[in-house]
């Protein structure tokens, strides 16, 4: 898993205040990345327990730490809805947040959207007045070129991401790549948001436009939740 700034006692503390909210008989999207992970522990405990609970995973990642962790699986197509998902960010503004750090951010965007809750995780380094962390957006390999000439169209600096302990670049859970595009600070997300999604070759981008019904900001001393 990439490790990412915040201690993991705060991650820890919102990853489980959002478990909390999970009901009985409930169907949740499980995000990924290291703060989710930890509600997804804090879920697979609570079926331990008896909670009747399905997930729904977002990523390789989050599937198999949920198995792992006893939270019984089931897929997207085989449920009717999702009530409530919970998700890491890479940083947010209000409900506005930055996503695909793990570049699960596809996926993550279809179950988060799906959910009548999104319910986010986060440290307070992920906090900022303005959103200007670099936008991922996963592309098909053959619109790398002609993706990141549309990006810099757009005013961005696009980046493919390349992997840490393999040669070349990160390839996603869908065989596709990400183009990190720096914009700086980002006045119009929900404007940005539309034009990064009208690039041909672009599968998904990881501006999740007012998708936050909660966020969950843990620290060393507690958890701060704001609602939307
Ligand atoms: C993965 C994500 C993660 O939720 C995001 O990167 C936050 O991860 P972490 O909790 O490890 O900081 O969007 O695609």
């Amino acid at each position: 898993m990439k490790t990412t700034g915040g201690s993991d006692r705060a991650k820890r503390a919102a990853g489980e205040s959002a478990a909390d909210a999970v009901e009985d008989g409930a169907v949740v999207g499980l995000g990924t990345g290291s703060t989710a992970a930890h509600a997804i522990r804090a879920i697979g405990r609570a079926a331990d327990s008896g909670l009747d609970v399905r997930g729904v995973p977002t990523s390789f990642q989050s599937r198999e730490l949920a198995k792992e962790a006893g939270v019984p699986l089931v897929a997207l197509d085989e449920v009717n809805g999702v009530d409530l998902a919970i998700d890491g960010a890479d940083q947010f503004s209000g409900p506005h947040l930055v996503k695909g750090g793990g570049a699960a951010h596809a996926r993550e965007k279809v179950v988060d959207a799906a959910a009548d809750r999104l319910l986010v995780v986060a440290d307070p380094s992920k906090a900022a007045g303005r959103l200007d962390h670099p936008i991922p957006v996963e592309v098909l390999p053959d619109a790398r070129t002609t993706a990141a000439d549309d990006v810099r169209a757009l005013g961005g600096d696009p980046a493919l991401r390349e992997a840490e302990r393999k040669d070349g670049p990160v390839v996603t859970d869908n065989g596709n790549l990400v183009l990190d595009c720096a914009f700086g600070e980002i006045d119009r997300p929900a404007e940005l948001a539309a034009d990064l999604s009208a690039i041909p070759g672009a599968v998904e981008h990881g501006l999740f436009v007012g998708m936050a019904d909660e966020i969950h900001v843990g620290t060393d001393d507690g958890v701060e939740v704001r609602r939307f």
